[in-house]
């Protein structure tokens, strides 16, 4: 207190606009963390999203910080809000189990839903890539079913008052429904039919480490963009446009998709 001014922290609160930056597949690069934060605007972001990766795995506590946690609460974490869709890495590792303890949600769970100013979020955990048999899990993974409970209650979750109201309704998921591989397929099967019915605008997706916008389709209602390990994403949805904007590390727009609000 004599040494520095006391710490202040900016919640959620009553907003006509929401704007926000999202960083994904960081696997524990704190430099390009810390580059993409200086191109971000942090003082006019309402808060900040992971989209999962940060790291390769968890192994422990002092790794986790170590890895990027550190480096978000220099920047901002201390000031303003973050919110975290988990990768599959974040699932990896004898410290994984912890992860929920420090980044709780209103669900209880890793899947859930938040709203600020005229926006809709719905944050998803998309699971493993893999297979559950996979060599990689040692037998220890359940994640078909946990996609089938999350999906039951996506259901529920689009039917929420304030999100079918919203203005813009904005999904994030970590690993986009592209059915690349099975974890990827499992998202485009359980997941993408509730979000078409919703009426869902765009998903938000990183883990294939390249920049693809990928436009609606019949199969998939909603663009996707799948920001790469090396872009920042920044989101500014206001009464008029939704406008989501993927800047490179020399402060570039190298793509921008725009949206319309639902009213
Ligand atoms: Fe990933």
């Amino acid at each position: 207190m004599y040494k520095e001014k006391p710490l202040a922290f900016k919640t959620l609160g009553p907003s006509p606009s929401t704007q926000f930056a999202v960083v994904n597949d960081i696997h524990g690069r704190n430099e390009v963390l810390d580059k993409l934060l200086d191109l971000s605007d942090l003082a006019n972001q309402d808060f900040v999203v992971f989209n999962g990766d940060m790291v390769d795995n968890l192994l422990s506590e002092n790794q986790m910080f170590a890895g990027f946690m550190d480096t978000a609460i220099k920047r901002f974490a201390s000031e303003k809000p973050m919110f975290y869709s988990r990768g599959n890495h974040e699932t990896r590792g004898p410290f994984a189990i912890e992860y929920p303890r420090y980044f709780p949600t209103p669900t209880g769970k890793l899947y859930y839903q938040f709203h600020h100013g005229e926006t809709g979020v719905i944050v998803l955990d998309c699971g493993e890539d893999k297979p559950d048999t996979d060599m990689e899990y040692s037998g220890i993974v359940d994640m078909d079913r946990y996609r089938t409970e999350q999906a039951s209650w996506l259901e529920k979750a689009v039917e929420d008052e304030t999100f079918k109201n919203a203005k813009y309704k904005v999904v994030i998921c970590h690993m986009p429904p592209f059915g690349g591989w099975h974890g990827e397929q499992e998202i485009l099967d359980k997941f993408v039919p509730i979000l078409n019915r919703a009426g869902v605008q765009i998903m938000l997706s990183g883990h294939l480490h390249k920049h693809i916008i990928k436009q609606s389709s019949q199969e998939v209602k909603f663009p996707i963009i799948v920001n790469s390990n090396n872009n920042l994403l920044k989101v500014n949805l206001t009464s008029q446009k939704g406008s989501f904007q993927v800047v490179d590390q020399q402060g570039k727009v190298v793509d921008e998709v725009v949206l319309k609000p639902l009213r």
